[in-house]
């Protein structure tokens, strides 16, 4: 695969229900969640609220909670859900023939707020 899209490796690299980090030079550290469903979604690994690593959270269904204060944050959106506010950039992801890829503008232009 070339062009737009981003090879990061193999989808048996994360198991289900965890996440692996991709360091971005000159951009932001992203996170590469695997669901306990299969689904597999990338984020800039920041919490809207104070920063944590949303990469070292808790997976379920389509949720990451984060590992400071429990704010849970759709994976999916990247919005925190329930009474919380915020909004952590989400980066397209596809997988194709059992590999892992990300939308390389994204990656590169990856803000956290
Ligand atoms: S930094 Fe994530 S909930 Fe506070």
């Amino acid at each position: 695969m070339i062009g737009d899209w981003l090879d990061i490796g193999p989808v048996d690299q994360i198991s289900p229900g965890n996440a692996r980090t991709l360091p971005v030079q000159g951009g932001e550290e992203i996170a590469v969640f695997h669901t306990l469903a299969g689904q597999f979604y990338a984020l800039v690994n920041k919490c809207p609220h104070k920063a944590g690593p949303l990469s070292q959270g808790i997976v379920h269904d389509n949720v990451v909670t984060c590992p400071l204060h429990s704010w849970n944050i759709s994976l999916k959106t990247g919005l925190a859900l329930g009474d919380d506010e915020g909004c952590v950039p989400t980066i397209p992801l596809k997988v194709d023939a059992g590999r892992i890829y990300l939308l390389r503008e994204a990656v590169v232009g990856a803000k956290a707020a």
